[in-house]
């Protein structure tokens, strides 16, 4: 009988011990202590054949009922231990999806663009596309063909940035444009003979001393419309109209004679102040005035250039900075902030 009581206070021990265990790694060695291939079930049902030939059918069935009843609990425990494994998994990584997230900061468009954006938008309501022309000009087409020959005095107005890489002939050389003006020679030499109305956006570069109104690098917007007929009236309207849906739709111009070697003749486009309304303050320079464009009507020569009959065709061309007008608009005081990567400057806008 004494193989009996064994097994029953091994079953017991078992029993006791699964309880005892916690988790996997215990649950892991129980099984290896009681039903592995060593372990005391096993090896006490091999003993079977010590027995007295009565016992060994009943201590068989015995053992094997046992070894059914471990496997149960045993199931049965590590069923529990792996939900409360789960369980506490769960609530040390929980991650609480009811906290507010944590804000992107999107990108917008830098003032300039916005202004670019906008003037686009105006002048394409009256018809005008944009055309883009290079950076990097010829010679000819930022001067000589804009009938500012090599030695002439109007070339001192614009302080070059030479390209290394020389051209063939003086006309050739590259250089970084000073003014958006060649790109009027592009369209023309391009649409010819059509009329044509286009803006030319870019920047434009000027080899300066950088101070707190003038950068080596700027946007300028030029303007030119080449047709059959084209009067001064036009540019002026043009130009009035343009001031009324950027400025304000109270905003009056007035016309100034002026010189630029690619018009004849050529006119100073100013608006009212738009901070003062033309009572004069510091931004005006108590004038009441501000300088809103250079204009006039397409010289001959350059129309000539651009492959048209002067004779039969006519044309304006204006041209003004992008920078400043957004410095009058929103008070920004010094145009070096424009490039200046200062994010306290560009998140105003
Ligand atoms: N290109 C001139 C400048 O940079 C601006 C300008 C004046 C453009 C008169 C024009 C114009 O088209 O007609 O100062």
């Amino acid at each position: 009988m004494g193989s009996f009581d064994e097994l029953e206070q091994i079953r017991e021990q078992a029993l006791a011990d699964l309880m005892g265990a916690s988790a996997t790694p215990a649950l892991e060695a129980w099984e290896d202590r009681y039903l592995g291939r060593r372990g005391e079930i096993t090896l006490r049902a091999r003993t079977v054949g010590q027995l007295p030939q009565e016992d060994r059918p009943a201590f068989g069935q015995r053992v094997n009922e046992i070894k059914r009843l471990l496997l149960q609990a045993y199931e049965a425990r590590a069923e529990e231990i792996s939900h409360a494994e789960l369980e506490s998994q769960l609530a040390t990584e929980a991650i609480d999806v009811t906290l507010p997230g944590r804000p992107v900061i999107p990108g917008h468009l830098h003032l300039t663009t916005q202004a670019l954006r906008e003037l686009y938008a105006i002048f394409s309501k009256m018809g005008f596309e944009v055309y883009e022309a290079p950076d990097v000009e010829l010679e000819a087409y930022n001067f000589d063909l804009l009938n500012i020959p090599e030695y002439h005095p109007a070339r001192d107005m614009w302080d070059t940035f030479w390209v290394k890489e020389t051209g063939e002939g003086p006309g050739d050389r590259r250089l970084l444009r000073t003014h958006t003006s060649p790109g009027q020679i592009r369209a023309m030499r391009e649409r010819c003979p059509e009329p044509i109305r286009v803006i030319l956006p870019g920047k434009c570069y000027r080899y300066e001393q950088i101070t707190v109104r003038a950068e080596h690098q700027f946007y300028q917007l030029e303007g030119l419309a080449v047709g059959r007929g084209i009067t001064m009236t036009d540019l002026i309207g043009t130009i009035a109209q343009f001031a009324r849906m950027f400025y304000g739709p109270d905003r009056t111009v007035r016309v100034r004679g002026s010189y630029f070697p690619f018009t004849e003749p050529s006119i100073e486009v100013d608006t009212e102040c738009i901070l003062c309304g033309g009572k004069g303050c510091p931004v005006c320079k108590y004038t009441g005035w501000l300088e809103v464009a250079g204009a006039g009507m397409v010289h001959p020569v350059v129309l000539e250039n651009g492959g048209y009959d002067p004779e039969a065709w006519s044309g304006f061309a204006f041209g003004f900075g992008v920078e400043r007008p957004s410095m009058m608009k929103y008070n920004v005081q010094d145009i070096r902030w424009f490039y200046g990567n200062d994010l306290r400057f560009l998140r105003r806008f």
